[in-house]
């Protein structure tokens, strides 16, 4: 091949001992560079170049001959035809001086637009710059489609999302799933029901940009509040900050939680009280019969002659006794599954009876009971003597909390009906000291007391709750009350 483009062939050029070596130098170029000298032979590429051509690397070394790097860029399709015709025609119009400077576009995975200019250059060779065309138009296209896409999405988005400047709360977008649960408020702030949780909020925000799952009070579109979980990012949106947040009403699973919880405390109560009842059970059979010798025998010992002081030993015993046999008969009264003698019956007439009972019991209660049973609610199925023995048994308990604490004075009793369920729910609350969370788990159990000797032995509760329990019922403490203490009674309705 002659020399067509100069008369200087300088190959060395390159190597110059310029500051910065000139193949480094032109590495660091994003356009893609290769020099051919006045041979048409590549005297040097640049790292762009060699990865654009890598499919025909070996045709783009030093020394490889243009016309073979056009061939195989067309044979490997790493260049159309046309535009190998063209930039061929180019080289021949740098050769014979008819121009120095030639573009054309390259498009070659039809996604992309280059644009290739072969330039010459002083060795009489010629170098050939390949960059990316960045399509003004097109990109404004895509924007625009990007925007229709996200403005689709977000509004068939199902979850709760907000977009809120930091600085002054203002909401700048909502999906309509958050206008549902949230409104139309214009500020974020609107969101929380209280003021310093969206301060907490905002702290936990701003050093790593994003929170997950905070609990929150929300407020809800009718003012009403609800317990949330909020999650957000911070992110940088048109030169604001912006609060991307998704708020989840939590007042379903929460409820759903409780009851779960709640269902797992009956069936635990249920199995211990079983268990516990056998075990009483046997252990007060076990002890009948040698407690009769000793009471048999402590009472002809008192009528023998002896010293006053030995009589008052036999005294002593003899009580002692007695009071053992006392606790074995209702142990084993309670034990033994007296037959439910079930009929209709309606609350007010138990409660009413558990009442007289109660008078009647301690002649100077200073206990006030206040009754509101809705005559609308239906009658339940009981057995009725042992059910007002179950109220009279709660209601005694207040009373002793009340008067040894001297606190509160008074009960009340209210009933509803269980919606969608055959229940009715007979509620009991005191506004005595209440019980210490530390022993609410232990109430039910037959002999636990915090009572003194003497002043209780711990079976009422146990006793109300095998009797409500054999109902297909429920006894249960309500754990979330603030002052006294409150027991709900669910009995089934009956049926007619
Ligand atoms: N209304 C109440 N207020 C405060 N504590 C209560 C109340 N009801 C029950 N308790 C607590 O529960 C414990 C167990 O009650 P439970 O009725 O089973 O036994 P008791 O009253 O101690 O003895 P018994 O009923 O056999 O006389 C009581 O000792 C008391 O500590
Ligand atoms: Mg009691």
């Amino acid at each position: 091949m002659t020399n067509t483009h100069g008369m200087h062939v300088l190959p060395d050029e390159l190597a110059a001992t310029d500051a910065v070596p000139m193949r480094e130098a032109i590495d660091l170029m994003e356009e893609a560079v290769a020099f051919f000298d006045a041979d048409c032979r590549i005297s040097a590429t640049n790292a762009s170049f060699r990865t654009a051509y890598s499919a025909i690397a070996e045709y783009i070394r030093d020394g490889s001959s243009w016309e073979i790097f056009l061939l195989e860029a067309e044979r490997h399709g790493v260049m159309a035809s046309r535009v190998c015709q063209d930039l061929r025609l180019a080289e021949t119009m740098l050769g014979d001086g008819r121009s120095e400077h030639t573009r054309l576009e390259h498009r070659p995975e039809g996604t992309r637009t280059y644009e290739i200019r072969l330039r010459s250059t002083s060795n009489g060779g010629y170098a050939m710059i390949q960059a990316e065309v960045v399509d003004e138009r097109a990109r404004a296209e895509s924007d625009e489609l990007a925007e229709v896409l996200m403005s689709k999405v977000l509004e068939a988005c199902p979850a709760n999302l907000t977009m809120s400047r930091i600085g002054d709360g203002q909401i700048l977008y909502r999906t309509p799933a958050a206008t549902e649960l949230l409104g139309a408020a214009r500020n974020s702030r609107d969101h929380f029901a209280r003021v310093e949780e969206r301060a907490d909020f905002v702290t936990a925000l701003l050093p790593d940009a994003r929170v997950d799952d905070m609990r929150v009070t929300g407020r809800r579109r009718d003012g009403t509040e609800f317990p949330a979980s909020l999650s957000a990012r911070l992110i940088d949106y048109r030169g604001d900050e912006v609060v991307v947040a998704n708020m989840i009403d939590l007042t379903d699973e929460l409820a759903l939680q409780a009851e779960l919880e709640r269902q797992k405390d009956l069936a635990f109560q249920s199995e211990k009280m079983s268990a516990l009842g056998e075990l009483l059970a046997s252990v007060a059979h076990e002890l009948n019969n040698p407690l009769s010798v000793v009471v048999g025998n402590a009472t002809m010992l008192s009528e023998e002659e002896l010293s006053d002081a030995a009589l008052r030993r036999v005294g002593k015993l003899s009580d002692a006794a007695d009071r053992c046999v006392r606790i074995v008969r209702t142990f084993l009264s309670m034990a033994r599954e007296q037959p439910l003698n079930l009929a209709p019956a309606t609350l007010p007439d138990l409660v009413e009876t558990a009442i007289d009972a109660f008078h009647s019991h301690s002649d100077d209660t200073f206990t006030k009971i206040e009754v509101t049973l809705p005559p609308s609610l239906p009658m339940v199925s009981v057995d009725d003597i042992q059910m007002v023995q179950v109220i009279l048994n709660i209601l005694t308990n207040a009373e002793q909390a009340m008067s040894d604490a001297g606190i509160g004075g008074s009960v009340r009793i209210a009933g509803a009906r269980h919606s969608g369920t055959d229940f009715v729910r007979l509620t009991l609350s005191d506004n005595g000291p209440g019980i210490p969370t530390q022993i609410h788990g232990r109430i039910f159990d037959p002999l636990f007391t915090t009572k003194s000797k003497g002043k209780g032995t711990g079976v009422g509760l146990a006793f109300c709750h095998r009797v409500v329990s054999a109902h297909g019922g429920s006894i249960q403490l309500d754990r979330n009350t603030a002052t006294g203490a409150t027991f709900h009674i669910d009995l089934p309705v009956a049926q007619d």
